[in-house]
């Protein structure tokens, strides 16, 4: 256990690193980040708001980069568009597009200059985070849990009181698009890291166990970041700092429960739209009935 005063601190800042380059969904991020694709009717970087703010978390701070204006854009006032609505009586349509951001939660954006990898897009973060324990949440992870997966890891950082990354077993052929960790359990939820490498092949994976886009870091890893080199894929890797931070504090790996959905992927990116869209209120049963006509039809070709 942590002891260090930051340590006694709750978690209420969260990092939204969102300046990557989304190569895997080119052309559709030439312009507008990855983060603001929708999933039915809601960009990704709002489905991890949602969840860090269902957290407790009340300063989000965003690391935007090139195509710096629709996350902003998405998450200010927009007036003309609030005066047309209500001049037109819709006013749900008004609820849902004034409600994104509650009025207790603050929006703080960083610019990333250069897309030099994640942990140089966590460490800019630095001057606004300062000395306390935060959540990094990347929003191409979409994470459907019936607890929301960052509250499930605040409520256990506020009981272990150090760094905790979110984890998932992956098929070991994958283990090359993942941070692997190395651990030994401590409960069925928790286990103990003893070592963490950036997309280590299949043979040299230490474990299958993957980190996800879910990390609660202590304030000590900015100092780590500091000194990171470039790693896998010449880009400053957030695992090389954990794996730094791991040399003097305690780091655990979190099983969480709820299912995630790769949505920097193609593939994962469809799952999440058909099985979301399913159960969708507005379109969920239409959209039922439609993919069981599509699967038929398929069927006999
Ligand atoms: P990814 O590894 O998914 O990279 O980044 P990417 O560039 O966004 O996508 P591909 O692989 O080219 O398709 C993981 C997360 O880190 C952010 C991304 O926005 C994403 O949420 N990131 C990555 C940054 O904010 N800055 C960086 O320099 C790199």
């Amino acid at each position: 256990m942590n002891t260090k005063g930051s340590a006694m601190k709750k978690v209420t800042k969260a990092v939204f690193p969102v300046a990557g380059l989304g190569t895997r969904f080119l052309p559709a991020t030439k312009a507008n980040p990855k983060e603001m694709l929708p999933i039915i009717d809601k960009p990704l970087i709002q489905y991890a708001v949602e969840e860090a703010i269902d957290a407790g978390i009340t300063d989000l701070i965003f690391i935007i980069g090139r195509n710096k204006r629709a996350i902003p854009d998405h998450f200010d006032m927009a007036y003309e568009l609030e005066n047309e609505l209500e001049r037109n009586g819709k006013t749900e349509l008004l609820k849902i597009v004034q409600n994104i951001i509650p009025k207790h939660v603050n929006c703080i954006y960083i610019r990333q200059a250069q897309a030099l990898g994640l942990g140089h897009a966590v460490r800019i973060a630095r001057p606004v985070v300062n000395d306390e324990p935060f959540a990094v949440l990347l929003a191409d992870d979409l994470l459907d849990g019936n607890v929301p997966v960052m509250k499930q890891m605040v409520d256990a950082y506020d009981y272990y009181r150090c760094s905790l990354l979110g984890v998932q077993n992956v098929p070991r052929e994958q283990t090359k698009s993942y941070g692997i960790v190395a651990t030994t359990p401590v409960n069925e939820q928790i286990e103990q890291v003893s070592g963490i490498v950036e997309k280590p092949k299949p043979e040299d994976a230490p474990s299958t166990l993957g980190v996800v886009g879910r990390y609660i870091l202590t304030p000590r890893i900015f100092h780590h970041l500091d000194n990171v080199k470039p790693g896998a894929g010449g880009e400053i890797q957030l695992t090389d700092g954990i794996s730094a931070l791991l040399a003097e504090e305690q780091i655990l790996a979190y099983r969480y429960d709820g299912v995630r959905y790769d949505c920097g992927s193609k593939a994962g990116y469809m799952e999440a739209t058909v099985r979301l869209g399913l159960r969708h209120p507005e379109v969920g049963a239409d959209f039922k009935k439609l993919l069981e006509k599509i699967v038929n039809e398929e069927k006999f070709k």
